[in-house]
């Protein structure tokens, strides 16, 4: 087995990336030398934007953040932080609601790769509401997202609704699992 290096990975769908991600990324750098920001390229969710605008709009987000880097993976999490040779998945838990996918997913990871540790952060109350999905619904119905998004995902999303959507017509939902913000 590769030898486990001390960076963590903080993986999730990123549709785009929203400041609560961003407050979880500035307290996982801080805490670790290298952080990876693993943008799932398959995924049951039907996503806004393809994987490489994703990795895209995160890769411009996470620009101040020197020990931050952004890369795609595909199959399971546990598989890839193998790969990279991590031993930490950083989750963050914004609300009880939040616990019993967590708790689920944590012990399915660790029961498929024990060398390979879960933990959980929590981000800043005052983001502690903010999904994704609640972010492209808002926009999609012509609200201001700008408090809830850095300006590389405001950028994209201006840019989808702007090229895509008819008035009135919906843009491509795409509900989470679970946690619909
Ligand atoms: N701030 C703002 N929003 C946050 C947030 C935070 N700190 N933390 C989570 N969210 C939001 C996300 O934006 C997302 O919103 P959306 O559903 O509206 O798009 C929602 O909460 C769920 O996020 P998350 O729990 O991170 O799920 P995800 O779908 O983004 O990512 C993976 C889940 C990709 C990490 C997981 O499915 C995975 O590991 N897949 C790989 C395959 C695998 O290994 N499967 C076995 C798992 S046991």
């Amino acid at each position: 087995m590769k030898a486990m290096n001390r960076a963590a990975i903080y993986a999730g769908t990123f549709d785009p990336i929203t400041v609560g991600h961003l407050d979880l990324i500035e307290r996982a750098a801080r805490i670790f030398p290298r952080v990876i920001l693993a943008v799932a390229a398959s995924t049951s969710k039907q996503t806004w934007f393809s994987v490489k605008e994703r990795v895209n709009i995160a890769r411009a987000a996470v620009e101040r953040f020197s020990n931050v880097e952004v890369e795609a993976f595909e199959g399971l999490l546990v598989a890839y932080a193998r790969r990279k040779g991590v031993a930490v998945i950083v989750r963050g838990l914004r609300a009880f609601s939040d616990f019993e996918f967590e708790f689920q997913m944590a012990l399915t990871n660790r029961k498929m790769a024990p060398d390979i540790e879960t933990i959980f952060l929590m981000p800043k109350e005052d983001f502690s509401y903010i999904s994704s999905h609640t972010v492209r619904e808002i926009a999609e119905l012509g609200g201001d997202v700008e408090p809830f998004v850095p300006p590389p995902s405001l950028d994209a999303l201006r840019r989808r609704l702007g090229a895509t959507r008819p008035p009135g017509s919906p843009a491509g939902k795409g509900r989470s699992r679970r946690r619909s913000g």
